[in-house]
């Protein structure tokens, strides 16, 4: 059996949302909690399958860590008993390789199991390691495990061939410690990584350029644990903007920021959306009928997140007129489209474009979540699809929001948790 969603469409939804922090920032950050023995607090931490499956991963690496509140943990670094990431953890949640960053900063070693592609592509990490062995680290590859030693990180000049989130965070963790000053050219520029680095800086680290694509960082000897507030999430937060949209109703989104995601705020303006209210406590107001197609292309920040390509697929599936959506950072991420077209779209994928016609409707039917925000776009078609839709393999929506059946059934969304017949 595995829980799957019964949704029954057509519901105007009211009321609050309350954003949740940021998975892709609590995660690196989590990582992080690796370099330096003791005490660290974190709040608003989402209550996530992915944030747990990290914190048994640092649990198993010697961390004790406990939840001291409903979106808090204390954790307590007394040393590293173990350096391996096994390949059963990190094939479930690709960012557990986040850890050779900060393993390599503490202790000069790590052993983890290569990620293995997934849904939405290959999913390579040879940024990683070429940033890893510009800092002076040895890399070998053996039965499946990167294997990483260094005697002494050193600082180094590293450039990205692309603006890689992941390579960027697990390279400023192993750099803070690498002696003298380290220069990240075209680094990654997300919300996430900020947050990341401001709670390095915290530590005591000595990074410089946050929030543009070349940071400076001079290692430091020590670096010293404290206490820190994630983020909102960005990608919840325009979910559920998406979702108050499709529905035709006011939902009042609190906790974001805004402008975490200007490109994909003024996209929606492009539409004919109105945005009420401020930066942290928002109310969306459209006419579906009223609201101009447009194309969307994803680019790396502060381009278009590619995290709400398939949410903004489902509305302008909605949408009169044709719309273009350009993929350029996933080699495989419109997953969700083939189910739309079974909820009544019509989407049509050629080599990375997906071209859309809007429709006036859609119907309820039996739909499978095949990845994170794949299966996040066909919760927010149920919402406004005729009839009953049920949605199967829900836990990769687990992965990456929390609680959203509790935030939708909260403003009268008609859904319930089910079990279903593993197909
Ligand atoms: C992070 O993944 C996010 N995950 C993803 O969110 C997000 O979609 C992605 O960044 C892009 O914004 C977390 O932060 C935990 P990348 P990451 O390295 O770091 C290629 C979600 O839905 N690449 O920026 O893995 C890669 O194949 C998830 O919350 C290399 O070729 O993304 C991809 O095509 C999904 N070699 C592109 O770069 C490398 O060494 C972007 O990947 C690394 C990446």
């Amino acid at each position: 059996m595995t829980d799957g969603f019964i949704i029954n469409g057509g519901n105007k939804l009211k009321g609050e949302v309350r954003i949740s922090g940021a998975k892709n920032a609590a995660l690196p950050i989590l990582a992080a909690t690796l370099i330096a023995e003791g005490e660290y607090i974190l709040s608003n931490v989402p209550d996530l399958k992915d944030i747990k499956t990290m914190i048994k991963l640092l649990k198993e690496m010697g961390l004790e860590i406990d939840k001291i509140k409903e979106d808090t943990y204390k954790i307590i670094n007394k040393g590293i008993k173990n350096i391996e990431a096994p390949y059963d953890l990190v094939k479930t949640m690709r960012a557990s390789f986040l850890v050779m960053g900060p393993l390599l900063a503490n202790v000069k070693k790590a052993k983890v199991s290569l990620p293995g592609g997934c849904a939405i592509g290959a999913r390579p990490v040879d940024y990683h390691l070429k940033g890893f062995e510009k800092l002076g680290a040895t890399i070998n590859l053996e039965h499946g495990y990167i294997e990483a030693n260094v005697d002494e990180l050193k600082a180094g000049e590293i450039y990205l061939d692309f603006p890689s989130v992941g390579a960027t965070e697990n390279i400023i963790m192993a750099a803070v410690k690498a002696k003298g000053i380290s220069i990240l050219e075209n680094a990654a520029k997300e919300p996430e990584i900020e947050d990341l680095c401001e709670f390095l800086n915290e530590m005591g680290a000595k990074i410089k350029g946050i929030g543009s694509s070349k940071l400076i960082i001079e290692g430091v000897e020590k670096l010293t644990p404290g206490k820190h507030k994630i983020i909102p999430d960005r990608i919840e937060a325009g979910t559920f903007i998406i979702a108050s949209l499709l529905t035709g109703c006011e939902l009042e989104i609190k906790d974001l920021e805004l402008n975490h995601i200007d490109s994909f705020r003024m996209k929606l303006e492009e539409m004919g959306v109105q945005f009420k209210g401020n930066n942290n406590s928002l109310k969306v107001k459209a006419n579906l009928k009223e609201l101009k197609s447009v194309d969307i292309t994803t680019l790396p920040y502060p381009g278009y997140p590619t995290d709400l390509q398939a949410q903004m697929m489902v509305l302008l599936a909605l949408v009169e007129g044709k719309s273009e959506i350009k993929e350029t950072i996933f080699e495989n991420r419109f997953m969700q489209a083939q189910e739309l077209n079974r909820m009544g779209a019509k989407v049509k994928i050629d080599d990375g474009m997906a071209t859309i016609e809007g429709v006036n409707k859609f119907t309820g039917t039996r739909v499978m979540a095949s990845d994170l925000r794949a299966g996040a776009s066909l919760v927010l078609a149920a919402l406004v699809a005729e009839g009953e839709t049920k949605i199967n393999r829900v836990y990769h929506i687990d992965r990456g929001y929390d609680k959203i059946e509790e935030k939708l059934k909260n403003v009268g969304a008609k859904i319930n948790r089910v079990k279903f017949e593993v197909v």
